[in-house]
């Protein structure tokens, strides 16, 4: 299925220790849609690459190795984050917001945020090299990555929610994961009503 290209990371000037102080957990939202520029600026802070040369990510990573996915639903369907091309290629068209709600144990600010960016990870990728320490570092990276996404929300003026109660396979299932990748967390995004 197709690529999208995602536009350059938004520069925001917005102070990091403020961006610390009005982080709350929004969980009601305004309708309209968020813009590309938005979209490409919250996963550019999630996993985005920020040192080309070395391929580093916004977010540290156990031995830079990466085990993380990240995924953005949407009114039109579900993409998978590709860092390194800076890009969302397509995993399945269509609405699937109200799915998600379900499997999210019917939590409402899942079907009604625009977006929710979806953090997905491969244990495999870090287990090869960390052996039982896998889970421990792949958890800890999503919390980095998560926190990395809701302050860059507050930069922007969004807000977001992180949602850790889900039926795993449901998720799973409603987003067409591969099956070497679990679903750790939700981030339901949008303008804070
Ligand atoms: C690991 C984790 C799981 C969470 N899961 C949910 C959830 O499923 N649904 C929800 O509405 N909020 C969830 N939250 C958000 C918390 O309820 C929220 O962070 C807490 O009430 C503190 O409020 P604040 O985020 O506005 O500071 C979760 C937070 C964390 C850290």
């Amino acid at each position: 299925m197709g690529i999208i290209l995602l536009p350059p990371p938004l520069e925001i000037d917005f102070p990091l220790s403020r961006a610390i102080r009005e982080r709350r957990s929004i969980r009601s939202f305004k309708e309209d849609t968020l813009t590309l520029e938005e979209m490409a600026t919250l996963l550019w802070a999630g996993q985005g690459i920020t040192d080309e040369r070395r391929k580093l990510r916004a977010s540290p990573s156990a031995g830079a190795l990466y085990p993380l996915t990240l995924y953005l639903v949407n009114h039109s369907g579900v993409f998978r984050y590709l860092p390194e091309k800076h890009a969302l290629e397509t995993v399945k068209r269509g609405d699937v917001r109200y799915k998600l709600c379900l499997a999210a144990l019917g939590q409402p600010w899942v079907r009604e945020a625009p977006c929710t960016i979806v953090i997905a990870g491969d244990v495999n990728i870090t287990a090869k090299r960390y052996g039982d320490r896998a889970w421990r570092y792949v958890w800890i990276e999503v919390g980095h990555t998560a926190q990395n996404i809701l302050l860059q929300a507050v930069a922007l003026g969004l807000g977001g929610v992180p949602v850790g109660a889900f039926y795993d396979e449901k998720v799973h299932e409603v987003l067409n994961l591969p099956p070497n990748e679990d679903v750790l967390y939700l981030i339901p995004i949008g303008r804070p009503r």
